[in-house]
């Protein structure tokens, strides 16, 4: 038996990375999955993948910034499996013009905030009715150890925050309805996105390392469990999703490994 068998899920961003993974294991553990993703070609693929391992899934062209685009998916969903018991708000990302707020371009603020914070409120407004109707449910935010702390992405920061408070009301609000509200706080995972952001830099391994090569390593070795894999969250989100976390509720979850709750001393080899 399925961990989260008879379930519907809805999750954004399911065309890649952390979603991808989550879709395919969300099947694996019984539930019919939505896939809300603004690439077709990889929300296609997502939802060939799903099939091909056995679950049933649906694709749905979706931008996760747009309320029509939003609510015509959610009613698709619904349309299609019945109901709605869970969902993942995780499409997201930070621009690398998330430069310090006085350099900062406005576009840049507003594109972020929309992805990353307006997005799940859109998803939430839109979903909860059907939760309702079901008799209760699982909403899963995606926040970031980056917004568990300041850093030096701002606009990011600022929405990875937001989402641990807004994840907190909806636990408040909802709480009657057995709708429960989670988030999820990464560290690194290593998505395709990420992967190509932050690794094979021959700069990282150089013999005289930059300042920036210098504090990546020593990182590194502060925090070894910082580092994961997209099913690494996936699992995270499957107990979250499932009656097992049941008393869990407006909590946000580090998966960081540690990196926002200590600071350790590193001291550089000579
Ligand atoms: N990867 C990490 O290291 C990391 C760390 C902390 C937090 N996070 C958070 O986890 C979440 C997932 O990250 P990921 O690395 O798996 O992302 P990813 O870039 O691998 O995948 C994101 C997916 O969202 C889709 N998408 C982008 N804009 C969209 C839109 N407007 N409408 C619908 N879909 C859209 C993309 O096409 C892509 O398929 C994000 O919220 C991110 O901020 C990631």
């Amino acid at each position: 038996m399925g961990r989260l068998d008879g379930k519907v899920a809805f999750l954004t961003g399911a065309g890649a990375g952390i979603a991808k993974a989550t879709a395919l294991a969300f099947a694996h553990e019984g539930a019919k999955v939505a896939i809300a993703e603004i690439n077709v070609e990889a929300g296609r693929t997502a939802e060939r993948e799903v099939r091909a391992a056995g679950g049933d899934a649906m694709f749905i062209e979706t931008d996760v910034t747009q309320d029509a685009s939003v609510g015509r998916a959610i009613e698709a969903t619904v349309a299609k499996f019945g109901r709605l018991d869970a969902m993942m708000n995780c499409a997201g990302g930070s621009l690398q013009e998330d430069v310090p707020v006085h350099e900062m371009d406005l576009g840049v603020w507003q594109r972020t905030i929309a992805l990353n914070l307006l997005h799940p409120f859109l998803c939430c407004r839109h979903g909860i009715p059907h939760m309702m109707k079901a008799g209760g449910g699982s909403i899963i935010n995606l926040s970031s150890h980056l917004g568990l702390m300041g850093s030096e992405k701002p606009a990011y920061a600022a929405a990875k925050g937001g989402i641990v408070s807004f994840t907190r009301t909806l636990a408040a609000q909802y709480v009657d309805y057995g709708i429960r509200a989670n988030a999820i706080a990464p560290g690194t995972v290593r998505t395709e996105r990420s992967i190509k952001r932050y690794e094979n830099q021959d700069w990282l391994f150089a013999e005289n390392p930059s300042p920036a090569a210098r504090t990546r390593v020593a990182k590194q070795k502060m925090y070894p469990f910082s580092i994961g894999e997209p099913g690494d969250i996936a699992a995270i989100a499957v107990f979250l999703a499932s009656d097992e976390s049941r008393m869990i509720t407006g909590a946000t979850l580090p998966a960081d490994g540690g990196r926002s709750a200590y600071i350790k001393v590193y001291v550089p080899e000579e």
